[in-house]
């Protein structure tokens, strides 16, 4: 099974890095294809005393996998300083990042990028979008309009001199006479990007060509989104979205990897909804079951530790992002968040100024106006940590998972009951 996508089916915090570190120990390379260090994987592994959480903003989760690739791609935007922090973070603890690899042609999030992101935020005021404020809008925008800093540029001092002076011309003016922020030097910005380079060489390469001589020998490559469909750019619901494609197209986009060696698209999807930052969630609960999902799912953002907003299910989301990604796995996590519920309502279908809406409304404005209809499935009691198949879940949480699986578009391969590793249920292996 060679090339596998794991893609965030709601608005991120599904849990991909869990899944990805759980198929990651029989996997060559794991790729990072979009996104930055915005996303926030927690990776728990072992239990009791021994347990070690690690969380991770730029890596990919198959660093933690002795012997697997950690690969980040060229849909990347790299916060430079982050990286080394997170590589020399781990190297700490006695984890070996010496296989990393860093695509040629990913784009740098440079210092006033970050700036940027702040100020035009702070500017918006009620009409912010409740970025990660780590530069990512900003250094995508740069790319598309073509004045971006790649990680190539680090290893030719005049061309990147060049493409400094060039972009600075311009932001200058912005934070100067719009935001009135203090001017950007030129020897500051180069300084700070060229203070890499020599630690940076060894890891870049053309990782495109990487990934598919690897395909062609028969490995196993996992690409791990970071976000997740619904704060995809052109999928997601714009504007409250992150700059990047963050849905199966993005996977081969972002990594050089053509569509028709993707094997398997994995969708995953937490057994309720969060959402940090602003923008539409027909689901979210204002009430007490919000703050118990909260509470219990320990629902807090692990880049920003901002409290995630919290709902419950949302099958016609679901149904797009099968739809969007050609979702041929889901899988269920936090499972073992909804027990001890009385009744768990799932939505079904939306309400819209009056009319039923079994599919996501085309216009963002209704989308804001969607009234969830709720179906209540009954709850279970019983712990379900420790339940390793289907048959080890009581009647309910299975009839839940059964329920699920109907109204969402594609079968569920794999639960999660805990934060552990090992606190899986599989029901088809995907390897
Ligand atoms: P940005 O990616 O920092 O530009 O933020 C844009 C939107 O995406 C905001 O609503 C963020 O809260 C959201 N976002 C970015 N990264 C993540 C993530 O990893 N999980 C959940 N939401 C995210």
């Amino acid at each position: 099974m060679p090339a596998i996508a794991i893609i965030g089916a709601q608005w991120g915090d599904e849990g991909k890095g869990k899944a990805t570190d759980v198929l990651g120990s029989r996997v060559d390379y794991v790729v990072k294809f979009n996104g930055g260090n915005n996303a926030g994987h927690t990776v728990v592994i072992g239990a009791g005393e021994t347990q070690q959480k690690y969380a991770l903003h730029l890596l990919p989760s198959g660093i933690l996998t002795p012997g697997c690739t950690p690969v980040i791609g060229n849909g990347v935007v790299v916060d430079l300083n982050v990286l080394f922090e997170e590589i020399e973070g781990l190297e700490t603890r006695g984890v070996d990042t010496s296989l990393l690899k860093v695509s040629a042609n990913a784009h740098v999030i440079a210092d006033y990028n970050r700036t940027l992101d702040k100020v035009t935020e702070r500017f918006l005021g009620s009409r912010r979008l409740g970025t990660t404020g780590r530069g990512i809008g900003p250094t995508y925008a740069d790319k598309m309009n073509r004045v971006g800093i790649r990680i190539q540029d680090l290893f030719d001092e005049k061309i990147l001199q060049a493409k400094v002076e060039g972009v600075l011309e311009l932001k200058n003016q912005v934070l100067a006479k719009i935001y009135n922020r203090r001017a950007v030097t030129v020897e500051a910005t180069l300084e700070e990007l060229l203070s890499y380079a020599d630690r940076l060489r060894p890891m870049v390469c053309d990782t495109g060509l990487l990934l598919n001589q690897a395909l062609d020998r028969g490995e196993t490559v996992l690409l791990e989104a970071g976000q997740a469909t619904l704060l995809d750019v052109d999928h997601g619901t714009y504007p409250f979205v992150t700059s990047s494609s963050a849905t199966a197209g993005g996977a081969c986009t972002g990594s050089g990897i053509p569509p028709t060696r993707l094997d398997r698209v994995v969708g995953i999807v937490k057994a309720y909804t969060t959402r940090v930052g602003e923008g539409p969630f027909p689901t979210e609960l204002h009430d007490d079951f919000g703050e118990l999902l909260r509470k219990t799912g320990a629902e807090y953002g692990t880049t920003t530790g901002r409290p995630r907003r919290c709902g419950w299910y949302d099958a016609v989301i679901a149904r797009y992002a099968a739809r969007v990604n050609g979702v041929t796995d889901f899988t269920l996590t936090k499972l073992d968040v909804l027990t001890g519920l009385e009744k768990v309502p799932v939505c079904v279908a939306y309400d819209v100024d009056g009319v039923r809406h079994d599919e996501m409304p085309v216009n963002q404005s209704d989308f804001h106006h969607a009234v969830p209809i709720y179906e209540e499935l009954p709850g279970w009691w019983e712990d379900i940590s420790a339940a390793r198949t289907l048959d080890d879940l009581p009647p309910n949480a299975r009839a839940y998972v059964t329920a699920v699986e109907e109204m969402s578009g594609a079968r569920i391969s794999a639960i999660g009951v805990g934060p552990a590793r090992d606190q899986t249920v599989v029901v088809h292996d995907l390897l």
